[in-house]
């Protein structure tokens, strides 16, 4: 559900402008002198809005079509006891434009608006009301997603920057489930570096036959819905024989994400480290995100042939078969306004569940791309696998790891037994999220704290 939206009461306090006609012609106008948006023109294709505040003076021409699909009206445009659209985008005419001379109006408690009567039928007498705030928002590229997607707010790592970091991605339990500036910060780190930790969890049960007096599932779920998989809503990390995945054995773990072999991979994992009293067993980490940025810039060939060849990934065991096929590096159709580069949206890397290629099995011309594409795996391998672009640590017992698993790589060290028994058990209890669960729970602590 959305949540209520308000239509603001406005009243045209004053505001006859001399305004431009529909053909385009431009005549002198006033203005209200505290009005931080002016109207500087109209036509059939655009309003032409002027900004006045602390970042100076510029002029933005709203098309026709984005203001009357964002309109708000009560009843017609959005209903509002939902704040849902309540017509669809294609219904809005070709030739959609004022059906008289826009203005721009001020509510009772000071706030600016622009006003606009449609040209539409069925909205013929009622106007449209859209704030100066949201105008300026729209204005402004890198402003309409603040708050959205903070993407601006990562940053790549590697061994040198995620230790620097340590006070920033390290939280005590009872601080992330109590303090709710503690928990955004948490929040907030996930999304900066793709990692934290919350350490200083209370001993855990062992024999508590209720779920939720798992801690790991109040970790999770102070941040939202537990993704539940064929593993279950929580799953055991123990050594076990004959193991149907390699997690589950001794052995070194090399570094991957869990679950590509679905069309959805979960967004976040936590692992709980419950007992980890062996010898090794370390947990290593590796920012992804990083190493595409070092290829793009160091080889952008080798870059491209690792966003176009799809890798096979597939769980085919235990009465399950999973399978999707996904390139190492999935960009985002826009780019990041900083830097003019397109913005990387997830890394695709699990060795161990690979499947044979399905493309580059034949070669059908495509032979450079895929010179290119061993290129490119060997450059982000050796990246990877750099220790000087790694974080690693031995997981105190009582700690959990939460982590992106679109971006950062996880791994383990081998380990062995020891002759006393709190040696002989390695148990991590661990869960997923969906990436949109931890996104809205950012955005809504954003919205709340920042
Ligand atoms: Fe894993």
């Amino acid at each position: 559900m959305l949540r209520h939206i308000t239509r603001p009461k406005a009243k045209v306090i004053w505001s006859r402008f001399s305004l431009p006609r529909l053909d385009g012609s431009f005549s002198k106008y006033s203005n209200l002198v505290s009005s931080p948006i002016k109207i500087k023109d109209y036509n059939s294709s655009y309003i032409s809005i002027e900004f006045q505040d602390s970042d100076g003076s510029n002029v933005t021409n709203f098309s026709n079509f984005f203001l009357r699909d964002s309109c708000s009206l009560h009843n017609i445009s959005i209903d509002p006891s939902s704040g849902q659209k309540l017509f669809t985008t294609g219904k809005i005419p070709t030739d959609i434009k004022p059906a008289k001379e826009p203005l721009i109006v001020q509510s009772e408690n000071g706030d600016f608006f622009l006003k606009i009567q449609w040209d539409e039928v069925g909205l013929i007498g009622k106007e449209s009301l859209y704030s100066a705030d949201f105008l300026k928002k729209y204005s402004v590229f890198e402003k309409r997603r603040r708050g959205k997607v903070f993407y601006q707010d990562k940053l790549f790592w590697d061994h040198q920057a995620i230790s620097k970091a340590s006070q920033e991605i390290n939280f005590n339990y009872k601080d992330y489930m109590d303090n709710e500036n503690d928990f955004f910060c948490a929040l907030k780190s996930i999304n900066k570096y793709g990692l934290c930790f919350i350490n200083n969890i209370p001993q855990q049960l062992f024999n508590s036959g209720s779920s939720n007096e798992w801690f790991i599932e109040k970790i999770a779920n102070r941040i939202g819905y537990i993704r539940e998989t064929f593993y279950g809503k929580l799953f055991d990390v123990k050594s076990i024989p004959d193991a149907k995945n390699i997690a589950y054995t001794n052995n070194f773990l090399p570094l991957h994400m869990d679950l590509l072999y679905y069309e959805a991979p979960p967004g976040l994992q936590l692992l709980h480290s419950i007992k980890n009293k062996t010898f090794g067993g370390e947990n290593i980490f590796a920012d992804s995100f990083h190493a595409a940025t070092y290829i793009k810039e160091k080889d952008p060939q080798a870059f491209l042939a690792l966003t176009t060849i799809p890798i096979a990934y597939q769980y085919h065991n235990d009465g399950e078969f999973y399978y999707y096929e996904r390139p190492l590096i999935v960009e985002h159709d826009t780019v990041d306004y900083s830097t003019g580069s397109q913005i990387i949206k997830e890394v695709n890397y699990s060795p161990p569940f690979q499947a044979p290629f399905e493309s580059g099995s034949v070669v059908e011309g495509k032979g450079d791309l895929l010179k290119d594409y061993i290129r490119g795996i060997k450059l982000f391998e050796n990246f990877i696998n750099d220790p000087t672009n790694q974080y690693q640590l031995k997981m105190q017992e009582n700690s959990c790891v939460i982590f992106d698993n679109r971006r950062v790589l996880h791994s383990r060290n081998a380990f062995e037994y020891g002759e006393s028994k709190d040696q002989q058990e390695r148990w991590l209890k661990g869960c997923y999220l969906d990436t949109d669960t931890f996104m809205s729970r950012l955005r809504v602590y954003h919205e709340k704290l920042n």
